[in-house]
């Protein structure tokens, strides 16, 4: 449902608890990683960032570098431009420091504190740059505020391969709301990890220093912190696997023995090395990806990659009916 009337749209996230349980309760378990990125798991984000393993931001930044003036003459003047997603925002203030008279930026971020982050670095960075902040999930409907300038095109801008976290419907569903939410003059631009050898595409989730155990492990504390839950992070491990069949990294949280865990007072019943699945990461390839856009009468209308092609940073725009193929 649209939220109506607030300027700066917040709302509340109060699925966790029911989310929890919900995931807990089925075969085989199964946790929503919107759930990873609270300010322990937003922070050990930003770290895994970091971690020589894990190619992609810095893959994706590089591209932004050497691309941002071709990208930002792609999007054209006065654009109003939505996040999904903020995170820290290094790539983005990039972006918005390039586009040609932006009317704005709308970061619609999950995370408070991240939020909060993000639009105090593009404050101090862009201090004439509108800046009108939505805390909410962006996968639900969201009411998108207005800027003091009328905009010539609405961009949505999510980058970091968070599309890829997201079950193929799903995904669909998302860019159907972003085509909804853009208008026919609008854009999407989109980074998206690209599929590549196992060896390579399982050390980026399973870094050595253990960052990315720690995330994904994070979850559990936040359960014991925010629902009362007894998880003993002890007897738990991380798990990160390529499926080819699938070409996705998919990453779940193992029991190391048979346990009873009790959380907001229901027990759940853990097998020994029974697997709770926590996160996928699809990994694309680029006629695939233009044909997932293409349900959602989205079309691939540029793309930048590296030589190595890791990673694309991809613009979607808008498919007018006599282009849709049959
Ligand atoms: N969008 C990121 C990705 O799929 C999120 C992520 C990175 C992640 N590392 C993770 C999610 C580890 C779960 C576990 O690459």
């Amino acid at each position: 449902m649209p939220i109506h009337g607030a300027r700066i749209a917040a709302l509340p996230d109060d699925g966790f608890a029911r989310d929890v349980a919900r995931g807990l309760a089925r075969t085989p378990k199964r946790l929503p990683s919107k759930y990873f990125y609270d300010a322990e798991g937003s922070r050990l984000f930003e770290r895994i960032c970091e971690q020589p393993e894990y190619y992609l931001t810095r893959v994706e930044l590089a591209l932004m570098q050497a691309h941002v003036a071709d990208i930002a003459a792609q999007l054209g003047p006065g654009v109003r431009l939505v996040e999904y997603g903020s995170g820290a925002g290094i790539k983005t203030r990039l972006l918005l420091a390039h586009l040609h008279s932006p009317a704005g930026y709308v970061p619609v971020e999950i995370s408070a504190p991240a939020l909060q982050a993000s639009v105090a670095a593009i404050a101090a960075d862009l201090p004439q740059l509108p800046v009108r902040p939505v805390c909410a999930d962006f996968t639900r409907a969201h009411r998108l505020p207005d800027l003091p300038v009328i905009s010539t095109r609405t961009v949505i801008y999510f980058p970091g391969s968070t599309l890829g976290n997201f079950e193929p419907d799903e995904a669909v569903a998302l860019l159907r709301q972003m085509r909804a939410e853009m208008g026919s003059a609008g854009a999407a631009l989109i980074g998206i990890d690209l599929d590549k050898d196992r060896v390579t595409l399982e050390a980026a989730y399973n870094d050595a220093a253990g960052v990315t155990a720690a995330f994904t492990l994070n979850l559990l504390s936040r359960i014991n912190r925010e629902l009362d839950g007894d998880f003993d992070i002890a007897r738990f491990a991380h798990r990160a696997q390529y499926n080819a069949m699938a070409s996705r990294i998919e990453t779940a949280i193992i029991s190391r023995c048979a346990q009873d865990v009790c959380v907001a007072g229901t027990h759940y019943r853990f097998a020994d090395d029974e697997a709770m699945a926590v996160e996928i990461s699809s990994k694309y390839r680029l006629d695939r990806f233009d044909r997932l856009a293409g349900r959602a009468g989205l079309g691939v209308r540029r793309y930048w990659t590296d030589p190595e092609r890791a990673f694309a940073v991809v613009l979607l725009e808008p498919v007018s009916a006599d282009q849709i193929r049959v």
